[in-house]
């Protein structure tokens, strides 16, 4: 189990550090995907990089809370031993494929130097076991794959490569970040299918973040839904989609990229605040046509909801 208990994130804005992730929990459970859903600037890939340590490289700090690996906190462990755990029990599939691989090296050296860091297996071993990861993910003639650079693959391909990177050290858990947003839609279909069948074969607990409720259903356990650095709905996945019950949820789900009757696209009207301008009480009532005085009025906490494992943040909840 990989947990994040509490978890408040600031970064750092014009020389001081202000809150964008704010007592944010969450637990990935072996073999089981989390989808964490919401639209672009609501702290997704900020919560995702945090289960790696990895916003620190990038003057994000941690504020409160805690993230526990197997009941370990990742904030005792060694440098040596975090080194091991990325990649070797916690893996990330990026949204970029493009930018995710080194120019300068060729595929082999790239898949090989992963496979070196996390085994001690011999040369001519780890070739093999290079040749079998990319066959896993679905690449054809390896031996001539692993000559080539980044640049002579599709976006496709290039995904498939940082999945078989991703798996070599057998990782428990893959964070994978929006892995299809930047590929084609065709292409986008053929990774989310080896993406499941690897996640189901090897049992691997998955965090998704995505904002494509087709994929949620498609693939997810459970969902949480975040706005404005917090989670707003936590529930199973068929409680989601039967029973969406804060209206920010219900407001994404009625714009999956389908027209409406008018013929128009149907959006959010407004934005997403950026961290430091989050309302005061509900972060989401200046965009919620339910929202009243008493919503704005102090902090909405999230709260258990109908049968106790769904939670929402709304003082207003199930209504419509
Ligand atoms: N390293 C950083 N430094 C400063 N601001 C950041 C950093 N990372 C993210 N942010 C800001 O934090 C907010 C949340 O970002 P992010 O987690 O990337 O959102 P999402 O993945 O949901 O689109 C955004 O406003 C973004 O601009
Ligand atoms: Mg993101």
């Amino acid at each position: 189990m990989l947990e994040i208990r509490n978890l408040s994130l600031s970064i750092p804005v014009g020389g001081e550090h202000i809150l964008a992730v704010s007592d944010l929990s969450v637990s990935l459970k072996a073999g089981k995907v989390l989808a964490l859903v919401g639209e672009s600037g609501c702290g997704k890939s900020l919560t995702a990089q945090s289960l790696l340590r990895l916003g620190e490289f990038q003057g994000v700090n941690k504020e409160t809370g805690d993230i526990l690996l197997h009941g370990q906190s990742l904030f005792d462990v060694s440098s040596e031993a975090l080194r091991k755990i990325r990649g070797g029990v916690i893996s990330m599939i990026f949204q970029e494929p493009m930018t995710a691989l080194n120019p300068v090296f060729t595929i082999g050296s790239q898949v090989l130097e992963v496979i070196h860091l996390h085994t001690d297996l011999d040369k001519s071993t780890a070739k093999q076991r290079a040749l079998s990861l990319l066959a896993d993910v679905g690449l054809q003639d390896g031996e001539a794959l692993m000559q080539q650079y980044p640049d002579s693959l599709s976006g496709g391909m290039r995904q498939r490569v940082l999945i078989a990177m991703a798996m070599a050290g057998e990782p428990e858990f893959i964070i994978a970040d929006e892995p299809t947003t930047a590929l084609d839609v065709s292409v986008q279909k053929r990774i989310i299918a080896l993406l499941r069948s690897l996640q189901g074969d090897k049992g691997l607990g998955m965090l998704l973040v995505t904002h494509d409720f087709g994929l949620v259903a498609e693939m997810a356990d459970e969902v949480a839904v975040m706005y404005a650095g917090e989670i707003v709905e936590y529930a199973s996945v068929t409680d989601i989609f039967d029973k969406p019950s804060h209206p920010y949820t219900k407001a994404l789900m009625h714009c999956r990229p389908e027209l409406t009757k008018d013929g128009k696209l149907a959006v959010i009207a407004g934005n997403v605040p950026s961290p430091g301008d989050w309302a005061q009480g509900c972060r989401f009532a200046p965009r919620c046509d339910l929202a009243t005085a008493t919503c704005s009025a102090a902090a909405v906490s999230l709260d258990a909801w109908q049968d106790g494992a769904h939670q929402a943040r709304c003082l207003r909840v199930g209504e419509s």
